[in-house]
């Protein structure tokens, strides 16, 4: 895909994720690896009104060379990006119910939702590391993200939001949706009986669509 239709899906992955409820007002952020450098959300906009022309560019260097200034995570997403060779895109929510367990987690935990069903291991993996709390924007978090990311497609902010990684952009998204669901039903779940995946059956999908 070249650029102006990867900024074309990036608007309408963005409005498809705000028109449901997944991120509101002007919180979330996306960033997409290019061959020439990143396209990243602009900061204060909202996901759901993305003009594609508008779109921040980072150079390969990661200065803003272009569109918007930049969101202010930009060191959240360099973070993921640097330490996930294979990763095309990331995508920073605010998502209720995500949000709700990084607020319930102890940073250092790293299965904060259990593995409930097949597609949260397959699109999220076995771990989702819970990093401690830092103001947004803080460029401080860089490293703690960084060093999970190494062997985490995602991480959970305490008392912020999930940071989702994917190959491309709507792998990404739809990681992100699948955490967000994960996380819906791990709290529905809560205090039951509820079965979990067994080790076993963890160890099958990874193999399988690892
Ligand atoms: P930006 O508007 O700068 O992207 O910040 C929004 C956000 O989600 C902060 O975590």
């Amino acid at each position: 895909m070249d650029e102006p239709a990867i900024r074309e899906q990036l608007a309408m992955l963005g409005a498809s994720l705000f028109q449901r409820g997944y991120s509101v007002g002007t919180a979330g952020n996306i960033s997409v690896r290019l061959p020439d450098g990143y396209l990243m959300t602009p900061t204060n906009s909202c996901l759901g009104r993305l003009d594609p022309a508008r779109i921040s560019k980072l150079g390969s260097d990661w200065s803003h060379v272009g569109g918007d200034k930049p969101s202010k995570e930009v060191f959240m997403h360099r973070a993921v990006l640097t330490a996930r060779p294979d990763a095309g895109a990331v995508v920073h929510l605010h998502s209720t119910y995500a949000t709700a367990i990084g607020c319930l987690a102890e940073p250092g935990e790293t299965a904060p939702i259990p593995p409930l069903t097949p597609y949260f291991v397959m699109r999220v993996g076995r771990s989702l590391p819970v990093i401690r709390y830092y103001r947004p924007g803080d460029a401080a978090m860089e490293s703690d993200i960084h060093e999970a990311s190494r062997t985490a497609k995602a991480v959970l902010l305490a008392n912020h939001g999930p940071v989702v990684s994917g190959k491309t952009l709507a792998d990404a998204v739809a990681a992100a949706e699948e955490l967000e669901e994960s996380a819906r039903l791990a709290l529905l779940l809560r205090g039951t009986p509820a079965r979990t995946l067994t080790p076993a059956q963890v160890d099958d999908l990874l193999e399988t669509f690892g």
